[in-house]
């Protein structure tokens, strides 16, 4: 089974960029080792899914949802709306949106019923911050991150669904969390899965984000529990991305 790497643009790009970067990286979807999924800002999306026009070897990812359907919602889009554009995965609890736009784990919980009720599948986002880190945490915090979505569901919720582990003080700072606690980390909450339902742990992945680069990749995707990769930064440097999914 193919390993996703997920180019996150978080707020960059135009539609100069866009056909520039699917034009290049088109020429090696089909040969690469693992699946692709692209995340632009979602006033972006339909445009990419007419210019894809359903390439199999590429998909779209959405970057957020609301936690309505339709209504008085200024300035937000809804699952269904997602949905009616063909995309596959959408980022929830992405630590960015924590810090600027205040997703709390009421409305992260929301967002993640929402979307799998139409069959998109959600990507939640997980991970401590330095302090946290360095108090030796990581595990605890990552628990807790995951327990609270649980309880308030059940184990079920995280059937089909992708953690992204992105320890807060990587993301966008050069320092990605080396190979050891990455393993520690995937490990641990694998493991915490497995002995909570043994058939939802066969039904969710966990990948990584957090600095990745076309320079560290090769050892962090090769990892046995590491199901694949959310890539920010380096996934906006065309070349890079290509170095990337065509190794
Ligand atoms: P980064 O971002 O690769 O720039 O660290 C990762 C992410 O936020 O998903």
């Amino acid at each position: 089974m193919k390993k996703i790497i997920i180019s996150n643009w978080k707020l960059n790009g135009n539609i100069n960029f866009i056909n520039k970067y699917i034009k290049k990286i088109k020429i090696y979807l089909k040969n690469s080792n693992y699946k692709i999924s692209i995340a632009p800002p979602i006033i972006y999306l339909y445009y990419m899914s007419k210019l894809l026009k359903k390439n199999k070897y590429i998909s779209l990812t959405s970057q957020n949802t609301d936690i309505h359907i339709n209504g008085a919602y200024t300035g937000e889009t809804s699952i269904n709306m997602i949905k009616d554009i063909n995309v596959k995965y959408v980022i929830i609890g992405h630590s960015e949106r924590k810090k600027y736009h205040y997703e709390n784990n009421k409305n992260i919980l929301k967002k993640i019923i929402l979307t799998k009720k139409k069959n998109i599948i959600p990507i939640l986002c997980i991970g401590e911050n330095i302090k946290e880190y360095k108090k030796n945490k990581s595990i605890e915090i990552c628990k807790k991150q995951i327990n609270y979505i649980i309880k308030k569901k059940n184990i079920k919720i995280l059937e089909n669904i992708i953690i992204a582990y992105e320890p807060i003080w990587s993301i966008g700072t050069g320092k990605n969390a080396n190979i050891d606690h990455i393993n520690k980390i995937h490990n641990s909450i694998k493991k915490y899965i497995y002995s909570l339902n043994k058939k939802i742990y066969n039904k969710f992945k966990i990948i990584y984000g957090g600095s990745v680069n076309y320079k560290n990749f090769k050892d962090i995707i090769s990892q046995k529990n590491v199901d694949g990769l959310l890539i920010g930064n380096s996934s906006l440097n065309i070349k890079e991305f290509i170095n990337i999914i065509n190794n």
